[in-house]
C-alpha cells in the first residue's frame, strides 16, 4: 500500500516508516519538524536503501494537506503528528487543542474531499485513566483524564468514531499504545527529546550517559511490590510492527477498531532501573522523590485481542529494549544535533 504517515519524522513514526518500507509498502511523511529531525528520515532511508516522498507540512495548513492528497494517491493515513509532553499540556492548553484536534479535524477533511478513508490513530492507555481494572483490555472503561494531551486523544477517537457512524465508508482503527520505550537496533534511529525529558527511559539513558546526575523516582509508596509505579514498556519497533501488520484489517469491514498495544508485562521504575544498569554496564544512580501530580500505581496492558485479530505479539524483552535504547543513546549523545 502506499501510506501517508503524518509525524513520520517523529519517534514512533520514523520506526514505523521503516517497518513500512522493510515490508514494501510506499510512503510519504508529512511533518512540520516542530519536534523532529529529518536527519531521522534519512537514516530511514539510509537503513532500508529505499526512498520515501517527505512534505515539510503543517498540518493545520489546509492548503498544503489539500496539495499532498492531490499530489500524492496515497491507499491509507498512519496518523502520528501531534503534541505529546503532558505537563507542556496543562500550561499550554489552547495550543495543545489547537494542534491536536484541529490538525486532525483539517487532515480528515483533505481525506474525505480525497476518498481517502482509511486511518489508523496513536492512541494512548492514558484515555483509561486510572484503570478500572488490570491487566487492561479494549473493554475496560475510559477513566478520569488529568490533562489535556490525554484529552486530545480521548476526544479524537470519539471524532474519528462519529465520522464512521456519519460515513460507514471510514476504516478507523484506534491503537492505544502503552509505554514506547528503545530503538532500532542500527542505534541510527531512536527518541531525541528537546530538554530534559519527561518520560522516565529517556531519562534513564541521559544519566548513564552523564548528562543528567541522577533518576528522580516519583514515590516508592505506591500500592505496587517494591512501591514504585508500574508500567507496560513497549519496544518501539514491536510498537512499529503493530502498525504495519494493522492496515490488513483495511482489508475487512469498514468498521472502528481499538487494540492495545502493549506486552502484558508491568515493570517497576526500579526494576527498569536495574535492567538499564545492566545494559550499560554500571549502577545508575537514583534518588526517591515525591509522587508525581496525575500518576497512577500500574498500567499494563491485555493485549490479547491484537493477537487474535491482527496476528501481533510484542516480541523484545526489557533487556532488548535497554540495549536498544542504550546504543542509541550512547551512539547520538545529542540526538540528531550532531
Ligand atoms: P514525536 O513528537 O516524536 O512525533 C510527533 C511528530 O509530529 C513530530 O515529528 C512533530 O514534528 C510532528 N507534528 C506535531 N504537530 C504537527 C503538525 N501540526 N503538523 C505536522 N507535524 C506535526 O512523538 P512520538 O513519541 O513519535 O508520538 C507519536 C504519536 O504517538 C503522537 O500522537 C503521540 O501523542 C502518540 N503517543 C506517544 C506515546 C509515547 O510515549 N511516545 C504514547 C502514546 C501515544
Ligand atoms: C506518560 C503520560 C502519558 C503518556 C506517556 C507517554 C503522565 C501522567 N502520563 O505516561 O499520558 O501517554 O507518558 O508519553 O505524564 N518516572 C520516574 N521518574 C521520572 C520519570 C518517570 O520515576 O523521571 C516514573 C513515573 O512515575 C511512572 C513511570 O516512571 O511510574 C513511567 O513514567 P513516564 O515515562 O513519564 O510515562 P507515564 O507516566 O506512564
Amino acid at each position: 500500500m502506499r501510506i501517508l504517515v503524518t509525524g513520520g519524522a517523529g519517534y514512533i513514526g520514523s520506526h514505523t516508516c521503516l517497518e513500512l518500507l522493510n515490508q514494501g509498502h510506499e510512503v510519504v511523511v508529512v511533518d512540520n519538524l516542530c519536534n523532529a529531525s529529518e536527519e531521522s528520515l534519512n537514516r530511514v532511508k539510509e537503513l532500508t536503501g529505499k526512498d520515501l516522498t517527505f512534505y515539510k507540512a503543517d498540518l493545520l495548513d489546509a492548503d498544503a494537506m489539500n496539495e499532498v492528497f492531490d499530489k500524492e494517491k496515497v491507499d491509507a493515513v498512519i496518523h502520528f503528528a501531534g503534541l505529546k509532553a503532558v505537563g507542556e499540556s496543562v500550561a499550554k492548553p489552547l495550543e495543545y487543542y489547537h494542534n491536536n484536534i484541529t490538525g486532525t479535524l483539517i487532515l480528515c477533511d483533505a481525506m474525505r474531499k480525497h476518498g481517502v478513508k482509511k486511518i489508523i490513530f496513536s492512541s494512548s492507555a492514558t484515555v483509561y485513566g486510572d484503570p478500572a481494572f488490570i491487566p487492561i483490555t479494549e473493554d475496560c472503561p475510559k477513566g478520569k483524564i488529568t490533562n489535556p494531551y490525554g484529552q486530545t486523544k480521548s476526544m479524537l477517537e470519539q471524532v474519528l468514531t462519529d465520522l464512521h457512524v456519519a460515513d460507514p465508508e471510514w476504516n478507523v482503527i484506534l491503537l492505544r499504545y502503552f509505554n514506547p520505550v528503545g530503538a532500532h537496533e542500527s542505534g541510527r534511529i531512536g527518541e531525541d527529546p528537546t530538554g530534559i525529558p519527561n518520560n522516565l527511559t529517556p531519562y534513564i539513558t541521559q544519566v548513564a550517559v552523564g548528562k543528567l546526575k541522577e533518576v528522580n523516582v516519583f514515590g516508592n509508596d505506591y500500592d505496587t511490590p517494591d512501591g514504585t509505579g508500574v508500567r507496560d514498556y513497549i519496544h518501539v519497533m514491536d510498537l512499529a510492527s503493530g502498525h504495519v501488520k494493522a492496515l490488513k484489517k483495511f482489508a475487512d469491514k469498514p468498521d472502528v477498531y481499538i487494540y492495545n498495544l502493549g506486552t502484558g508485562r508491568g515493570y517497576s521504575v526500579l526494576e527498569m532501573i536495574q535492567a538499564f544498569s545492566k545494559a550499560v554496564g554500571h549502577d545508575i544512580p537514583y534518588v526517591i522523590r515525591p509522587r508525581r501530580a496525575g500518576d497512577i500505581a500500574t498500567c499494563y496492558a491485555d493485549a490479547t485481542k491484537a493477537e487474535k485479530e491482527l496476528g501481533w505479539v510484542a516480541e523484545r524483552g526489557i533487556d532488548e529494549m535497554c540495549q536498544d535504547a542504550w546504543r542509541w543513546q550512547s551512539n547520538n549523545p545529542n540526538g540528531y544535533r550532531s
